[in-house]
């Protein structure tokens, strides 16, 4: 009682007559006015010049969660204009450092080995997911040696090989007679989100991961994948080790779905190389790391995991996003149309011809739909690292402590008009003086005329640095993403073959594109995001 008693504050004297919630609720409103009282006290008292300005909040290990957390951009431009481009801000307890502006962005995306650290922050969340000894979960120089072997996996004899496989697989889903029987009609209309997400993984699934994890999803697969992107959630940063019900469905998943991949690898074995399709499975068996061990078949289906997830999301927000843009906009869906027509020709029946590889970068505005779509709603608005040693801001009186966490979020630099006229409008034409070239590595980078690309090799191959170009939606250095190419493949082989049967637009009263969901890992359309569809007479 003691404690309660000086809590209670006025009440203190007539404690024992008073009601006893009355006493409790008093003492907690106390109890979090002294917190708030010494938190902003701290704040103002403790200052350093040295260090970036802390972002004004109440609550002490709250912080600014809840805000960063409804919307990152908002918060990140209203503390922009606060602050300037350095700023920290307390993100569940941990002092968050946010270095905007492509100065920013080369700051944290191109630091030193040494002094920053991806995988002590994002080992908690991933590692249950993916399983052992692979991206986050082994030194950096292994991680390289990993990233190179996908990349090496990922020929151009490859990728022509998955246009065909997923312009099928697109095909047979928006048809007239695939078993969902959601596209039986002319026209109706379709909740987009969950349908993409499904055509996305049968797509990667086909091609990438190979047919027998097609086959897979057809029958008990996708419950295990479900249940292991439950355990893909920001809250697993801090909780992933804990045995909640969600874990604990992680857990029996990863094991399952790793089994799946290493029984498909022991029927490989067995039957020999018949019928050998160019999947990342494949590939991966025949890898050495440098010391000359190959790579076990426990990594390899880690890996295959970590590609299947870190894949999936990201490309299934992006096309979701994609139609629900070109659903404002169905003059451009005539454009993609025509652009097919002129660049591939028509066959006998006067439909469009079949698209190669090669004729991907023969389709500019395809490509700028794909770029646009993700300058706008790039998935990863934050990347994160730790701080390994105290790191001077060049230009600023700040020195980054080891205390904190470094955040850099592209996302800003591709919203601002300095860089991008009229910056909040989806417009896949501003991207029209983009040179052939950029589209035929389907890599595409925004760097102002007269910059020189810096290009660097950390153990995966020559790649662009990045730091001056404000448009860097698969990342920059050497966490930079190894799945651009063949995210650009499918999502530009899935826009192509989907406009040529189908037309979109807004259900009626409905203007514009939902919101953003920034609730989960990445960022997503909310759901529901329902569109009419319409198809279109065959020619
Ligand atoms: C890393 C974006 C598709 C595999 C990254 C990063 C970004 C990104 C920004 C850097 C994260 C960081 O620095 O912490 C995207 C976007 C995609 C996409 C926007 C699609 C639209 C894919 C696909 C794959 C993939 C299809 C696999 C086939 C990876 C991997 C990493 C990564 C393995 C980790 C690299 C590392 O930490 O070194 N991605 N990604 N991504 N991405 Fe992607």
């Amino acid at each position: 009682m003691g404690l309660l008693q000086t809590l209670a504050g006025p009440l203190a004297p007539h404690i024992e007559s008073l009601p006893t919630w009355l006493v409790i609720i008093t003492a907690f409103v106390s109890l979090l006015t002294l917190t708030i009282t010494i938190n902003v006290a701290d704040q103002i008292l403790t200052r350093r010049s040295d260090e970036p300005p802390v972002v004004f909040h109440l609550l002490p290990w709250i912080g600014s969660t809840v805000t960063y957390g409804i919307d990152p951009y908002a918060f990140f431009f209203k503390c922009r204009a606060k602050y300037g481009d350095v700023f920290t801000f307390v993100l569940l307890g941990k002092k968050t450092t946010v270095c905007l502006g492509t100065k920013g962005n080369d700051f944290i995306l191109n630091a030193k080995l040494k002094d920053v650290n991806a995988e002590e922050i994002y080992h908690p969340l991933t590692t249950p997911v993916f399983g052992k000894d692979v991206v986050y979960d082994c030194p950096n120089s292994k991680l390289m040696e990993q990233k190179k072997f996908v990349k090496f996996g990922l020929t151009t004899s490859a990728f022509r090989s998955y246009v065909t496989l997923i312009a099928e697989e697109t095909r047979q889903f928006f048809s007239r007679d695939a078993p969902s029987k959601r596209f039986a009609s002319t026209s109706g209309t379709v909740n987009l989100p969950p349908t993409l997400a499904e055509l996305t993984i049968y797509t990667a699934s086909r091609s990438l991961q190979g047919k027998e994890v097609r086959e897979r999803f057809d029958s008990g697969f996708a419950d295990l994948y479900h249940d292991l992107d439950g355990g893909f959630v920001p809250i697993n940063f801090k909780l992933g080790w804990m045995p909640l019900p969600h874990n604990r469905r992680r857990d029996r998943a990863q094991k399952k779905m790793a089994q799946t991949y290493m029984d498909i690898m022991t029927e490989r074995r067995k039957e020999g190389n018949l019928e050998r399709e160019e999947d990342m499975i494949w590939n991966l068996m025949n890898c050495e790391y440098k010391n000359g061990t190959p790579v076990p078949d426990k990594e390899v289906a880690h890996m295959m995991i970590a590609l299947l997830m870190a894949g999936q999301h990201s490309s299934s927000a992006t096309i979701t996003w994609i139609l629900l843009r070109l659903a404002t906009r169905p003059e451009i869906q005539d454009e993609l149309l025509e652009e097919q027509r002129q660049v591939l020709g028509t066959k006998a029946d006067g439909s469009i011809a079949d698209m190669t590889y090669e004729d991907l970068a023969r389709l500019p505005l395809h490509n700028s739909v794909v770029k646009e779509t993700l300058r706008l709603h790039t998935p990863i608005h934050s990347v994160m690292r730790v701080v390994k040693n105290p790191l001077p801001v060049e230009g600023t009186p700040y020195t980054i402590p080891t205390s904190h966490v470094l955040l850099a979020s592209p996302g800003v630099t591709s919203r601002v008009a300095e860089h991008f006229p009229d910056p909040m409008l989806w417009e896949p034409h501003r991207w029209d003086e983009t040179p052939a070239e950029e589209h035929a590595h389907l890599a595409p980078s925004h760097v102002k005329e007269g910059v020189v690309e810096e290009k660097e090799d950390y153990g995966y191959g020559l790649i662009s640095k990045g730091a001056a170009s404000p448009y860097l939606p698969f990342g920059a250095g050497r966490h930079r993403c190894i799945g651009e190419q063949f995210a650009y493949l499918q999502l530009q082989t899935i826009l192509a073959t989907v406009v040529r049967d189908l037309r979109f637009q807004n259900v009626e009263g409905v203007e514009g594109v939902v919101g953003t969901d920034y609730s989960s890992l990445f960022s997503r359309p909310l759901s529901p995001a329902v569109v009419r569809w319409e198809r279109r007479e065959k020619k």
